[in-house]
């Protein structure tokens, strides 16, 4: 134990001499193609969200400019959305592949955009579902090692743990395997990436990044979900849907989502499931998934389809309501963590539990000073918060604005540079800056952020107010 604990992550080429059929069998499915370098994109020329758009040579064209498209998330078994980089800054492009329609079109929740979108930071969550071995740059919001990730898609590794001690003496140094876990931290291992719930709050000091398999993904975070249950899918909400079932309710344990899916060749193994545990059910012959694991749209990926993994008895189409009160689906709901979900999901309810939150750390008093009426007390919930956090871009732009406020602009200028660093295109940081900056830095900071966001009507129209002469 000793030795997996001091073991590194070494990626799956390592695996493949010794394990060559199942590397070859999963080096097919979508997880093992689930993000990678964009190359060679199909010219295109479409529409969406109102905006038309232009594909050629690997670069996304709009009117008043136009992106690279660097990387690529999704596998395109349901779709594709796009990446760009700048100077080690990653942010998510306005429009994704929808491979079940054949069709570009907006991407999951730009849909009612006014303007093209394009400075949403892509931090390294995103990353941590749909690539291997991720390197996030300290300090920062959204920049990343070039590469940003050393492995394209689900590793090997990500399920099985760090294999540095096991190539070397595989049988001293055996993998974790997922199937011989106690089921808590077998589901930890599928769970680690198919469940989001509601909102997902890491514990004081604990990060997602640092779960390896073989943990309880309890030690890491909580997970929330409505009480009520919902009964629209989203892209991650296999775990619950399964979870709610009569099936799982029922057999406990013994299901879980080996007993439907071989991870490494992707293949369906549900009849055979379903027959074992329904040995003198109806309709042997027919796919019993058809009528009790429907298809349906999801509500996070639009245009996408998925699998009710609830196993209903019969479809059901009534629409539920969307949140009524959270409920720990693993984890602890202590009222930190209720406080930061609420908050998260920007509802009311937050204040409350937040104000009882033990320990009132960093991420708490982040939410408490947004919700402060008083700027005086905000404010210093922004200097505590960035007194165990430096570079935490939202209390680095709102201090900074309090602080301008009381005429103490050059503290307030140095807020918003370093706000800069975690993040060049925090638009309120650059916009700030121009305020209190003589013209002609003004004008080269603007055009940097123009660089990324060359749609932005503020920065457009500051930089033409400038002064022309030097
Ligand atoms: C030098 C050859 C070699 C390499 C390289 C190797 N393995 Fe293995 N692996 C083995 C052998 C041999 C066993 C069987 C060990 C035993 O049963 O004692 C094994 C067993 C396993 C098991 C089953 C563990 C169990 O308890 O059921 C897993 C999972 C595994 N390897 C994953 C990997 C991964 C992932 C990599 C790449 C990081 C990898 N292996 C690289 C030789 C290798
Ligand atoms: C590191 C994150 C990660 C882990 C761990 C993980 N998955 Fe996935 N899984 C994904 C992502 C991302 C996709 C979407 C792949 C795509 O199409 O781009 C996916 C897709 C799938 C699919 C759908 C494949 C298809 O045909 O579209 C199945 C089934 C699946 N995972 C099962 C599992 C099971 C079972 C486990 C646990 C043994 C597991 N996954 C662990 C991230 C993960
Ligand atoms: C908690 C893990 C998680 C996070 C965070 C996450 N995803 Fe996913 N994503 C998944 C899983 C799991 C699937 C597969 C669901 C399925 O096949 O039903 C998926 C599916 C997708 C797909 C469709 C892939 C396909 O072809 O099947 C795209 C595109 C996608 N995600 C993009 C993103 C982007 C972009 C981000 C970050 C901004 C992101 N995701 C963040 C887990 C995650
Ligand atoms: C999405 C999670 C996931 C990924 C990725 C994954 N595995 Fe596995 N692997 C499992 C699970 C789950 C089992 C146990 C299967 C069972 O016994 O039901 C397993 C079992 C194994 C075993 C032992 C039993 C067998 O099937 O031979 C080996 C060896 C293995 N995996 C190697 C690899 C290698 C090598 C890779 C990368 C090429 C890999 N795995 C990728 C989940 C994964
Ligand atoms: C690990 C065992 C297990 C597996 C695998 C399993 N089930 Fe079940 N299922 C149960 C048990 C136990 C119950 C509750 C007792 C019963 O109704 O037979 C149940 C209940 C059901 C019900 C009744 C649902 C309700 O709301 O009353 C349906 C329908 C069903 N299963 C269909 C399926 C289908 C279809 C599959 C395959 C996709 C499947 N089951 C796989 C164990 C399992
Ligand atoms: C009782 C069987 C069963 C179990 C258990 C099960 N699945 Fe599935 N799953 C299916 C079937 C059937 C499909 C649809 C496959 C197809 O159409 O090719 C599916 C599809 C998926 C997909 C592809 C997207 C979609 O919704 O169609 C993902 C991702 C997935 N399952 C993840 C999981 C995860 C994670 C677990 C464990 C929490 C799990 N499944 C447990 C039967 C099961
Ligand atoms: C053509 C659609 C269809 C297919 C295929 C089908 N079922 Fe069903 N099944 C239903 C419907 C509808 C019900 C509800 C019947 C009722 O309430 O009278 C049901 C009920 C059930 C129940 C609950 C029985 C009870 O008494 O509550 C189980 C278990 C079940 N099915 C298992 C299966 C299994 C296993 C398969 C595949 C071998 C399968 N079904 C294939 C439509 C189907």
């Amino acid at each position: 134990m000793l030795l997996l604990a001091a073991a590194a992550f070494i990626g799956s080429q390592q695996c493949r001499p010794c394990h060559e059929t199942v590397f070859d069998a999963y080096a097919k499915t979508p997880m093992a193609q689930s993000s990678g370098r964009a190359e060679s994109i199909a010219p295109a020329s479409f529409t969406a969200a109102g905006h038309r758009y232009q594909i050629a040579n690997n670069r996304l064209i709009f009117d008043g400019g136009s992106a690279p498209m660097d990387y690529f998330i999704g596998s395109n078994a349901a779709g594709r959305s796009f990446i760009r980089e700048r100077e080690g800054y990653l942010f998510e492009l306005p429009v994704t592949w929808y491979a079940q329609k054949q069709s570009w079109d907006a991407s999951p929740g730009y849909e009612d955009h006014k303007d093209v979108h394009l400075t949403r930071a892509v931090e390294a969550s995103c990353l941590q579902c749909h690539a291997s071995r991720v390197r996030p740059v300290l300090g920062t919001q959204n920049r990343f090692g070039n590469p940003p990730f050393l492995e394209n898609g689900v590793a090997c590794e990500r399920c099985h743990g760090p294999g540095s001690e096991h190539v070397k003496d595989p049988s001293k140094s055996p993998m974790v395997n997922p199937a011989r876990l106690d089921p808590e931290r077998r589901d930890a291992v599928c769970s680690q990436c198919h469940l989001t719930g509601e909102a997902r709050i890491e514990r004081p000091g604990r990060k997602f990044a640092e779960y390896r398999p073989g943990d309880r993904l309890s030690d890491y975070a909580t997970y929330f979900v409505s009480k009520m249950g919902r009964r629209d899918l989203k892209v991650t909400s296999h775990v619950e849907k399964l979870a709610a079932s009569a099936c799982k309710t029922a057999a406990g344990d013994a299901l879980w989502c080996g007993t439907c899916h071989d991870p490494h060749s992707n293949a369906d193994k549900s009849q055979p499931a379903c027959l074992g545990c329904h040995a003198t059910a109806h309709h042997q012959q027919d796919r019993c998934v058809t009528c009790h694991m429907p298809r349906s749209q999801a509500v996070d990926a639009n245009h996408g389809v998925m699998t009710d993994h609830s196993i209903p008895k019969k479809p059901s189409r009534e629409s539920q309501p969307t949140l009524e009160s959270l409920t720990p689906f693993l984890g602890s709901g202590d009222d930190r963590a209720l406080g930061l979900a609420y908050a998260e999901l920007g509802d009311k309810r937050a204040a409350e539990y937040l104000s009882r939150a033990v320990p009132q750390d960093w991420p708490v008093q982040l939410r408490l000073a947004v919700l402060q009426p008083d700027p005086v007390r905000a404010a210093q919930l922004y200097e505590s918060v960035l007194r165990a956090n430096p570079y935490e871009p939202a209390a680095l732009v709102n201090l900074g604005t309090h602080l301008a406020r009381q005429g103490r602009t050059l503290e307030a200028g140095r807020l918003w540079d370093r706000a800069l660093l975690t993040n060049p295109a925090l638009e309120e940081a650059v916009l700030n800056l121009t305020q209190i900056r003589p013209p002609k830095d003004s004008r080269l900071l603007l055009q940097k952020y123009l660089e990324i966001n060359p749609v932005s009507r503020k920065a457009l129209s500051r930089l033409a107010e400038l002064p022309k002469s030097q």
